[in-house]
C-alpha cells in the first residue's frame, strides 16, 4: 500500500443514541460513550448482541445522527461522511450489476472526482492486487464467493487511501478458514500503512490479534465498560503465531469474560 496516509483521530465524547419508538417513548441505545482513538491504532468494538456497536460505528461515519455528546473526527465534528473515510459492510454490499473493478472504482468517487482515467485504473488495479483478485476484475459480484466479494469490499474501501477505516463485522459471514486468511491479510495492509481502523467484531481471537485496543461494550444502554490494551508485540502478521501465546490467551479469557458477564442468562439454562 502506498502511504499517503496521515491516520484520522477520532474523538466520541459522552456520546448518546436513542432511537424513539411508538407513543413518544424512546429506547436509549448508548449512554455516555467516551472513546479516544489515536492515529494509525486499530481499536476493535466487541459487545453483545444489540449492544449498540454497529450504531456507534455508522455514527463515527456520519451515516446516523447522535442524541447527544459530540464525535470528531481530526478536531472536526461529524457532519455528513467525512472526506477519506472507507467503510467496510458485514455483507460486502457491491453492485450487482458492476464488475470487481468498477466496484471499486466506486470507492474513489467521494475523492476522486479530479483523477484522469489511467490514474483511476491503475489506483484500483493496486488495490485488486493488494487484496488477491486481479484475476477476478472483469467479473461480477454473482460469479464470486463470499471470501473474494469481501475481498472487493476492502479494495473498494481502501481505494481511496483512507485516514479513517471503519469495519463492521467484515468476515462475520465466512468460513473458518477464510477468515484466517483475511485476518492475516488485513494485518499485513494495515501494518504497511497509517490508516486508523475501527473494526467491529464478535470474534475475540480475531480482535485479539488485530487491535492495538479491545473496547468492550455494555448492553442496554451501551457504554464503554473496560479498554484493554493489546500488549502484543507488532507487527503480527500470522494467526499460528498467537496459538501458543499465554498472554494471548490470557487476553481473549478477559475480554470473553467481559462479553459474558453481560450475557448471563436470567433463569439457569439447565437444572443440575
Ligand atoms: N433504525 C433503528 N431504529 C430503532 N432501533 C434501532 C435501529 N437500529 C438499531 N436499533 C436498536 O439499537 C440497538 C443497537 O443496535 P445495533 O445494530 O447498533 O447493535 P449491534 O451491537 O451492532 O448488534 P449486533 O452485534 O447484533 O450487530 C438494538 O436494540 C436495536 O434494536
Ligand atoms: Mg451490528
Amino acid at each position: 500500500m502506498t502511504h499517503a496516509t496521515t491516520g484520522a483521530t477520532v474523538v466520541v465524547s459522552r456520546v448518546g443514541k436513542r432511537y424513539s419508538r411508538r407513543r413518544g417513548s424512546a429506547n436509549v441505545t448508548l449512554r455516555n460513550v467516551n472513546l479516544e482513538i489515536a492515529s494509525g491504532e486499530f481499536v476493535s468494538l466487541v459487545g453483545a448482541s444489540g449492544c449498540g456497536k454497529t450504531t456507534l460505528i455508522r455514527m463515527i461515519a456520519g451515516l446516523a445522527p447522535y442524541s447527544a455528546g459530540s464525535i470528531t473526527v481530526d478536531g472536526t465534528v461529524v457532519r455528513g461522511v467525512p472526506k477519506r473515510l472507507g467503510f467496510v459492510f458485514q455483507d460486502a454490499a457491491l453492485m450487482p450489476w458492476r464488475t470487481l473493478r468498477d466496484n471499486v472504482v466506486m470507492g474513489l468517487n467521494e475523492t476522486g472526482a479530479d483523477l484522469d482515467r489511467r490514474t483511476v485504473q491503475a489506483k484500483v488495479a493496486e488495490k485488486l492486487a493488494l487484496v488477491g483478485l486481479t484475476e477476478y476484475a472483469d467479473y461480477y459480484p454473482r460469479q464470486l464467493s463470499g471470501g473474494m466479494k469481501q475481498r472487493a469490499g476492502l479494495a473498494r474501501a481502501l481505494v481511496s487511501e483512507p485516514d479513517l477505516l471503519l469495519m463492521d463485522e467484515p468476515f462475520g459471514a465466512l468460513d473458518a478458514f477464510t477468515r484466517l486468511r483475511l485476518q492475516e491479510e488485513l494485518a499485513a495492509i494495515v501494518a504497511g500503512s497509517n490508516t486508523t481502523t475501527v473494526f467491529v467484531t464478535h470474534d475475540v481471537d480475531e480482535a485479539v490479534f488485530l487491535s492495538d485496543r479491545i473496547v468492550v461494550l455494555t448492553p442496554s444502554p451501551g457504554t464503554v465498560k473496560e479498554i484493554v490494551p493489546v500488549d502484543l508485540p507488532k507487527p503480527r502478521l500470522r494467526r499460528q503465531g498467537l496459538l501458543d501465546n499465554r498472554r494471548a490467551a490470557e487476553l481473549r479469557d478477559h475480554v470473553l469474560r467481559l462479553v459474558i458477564e453481560d450475557n448471563v442468562p436470567s433463569r439457569p439454562l439447565a437444572k443440575t
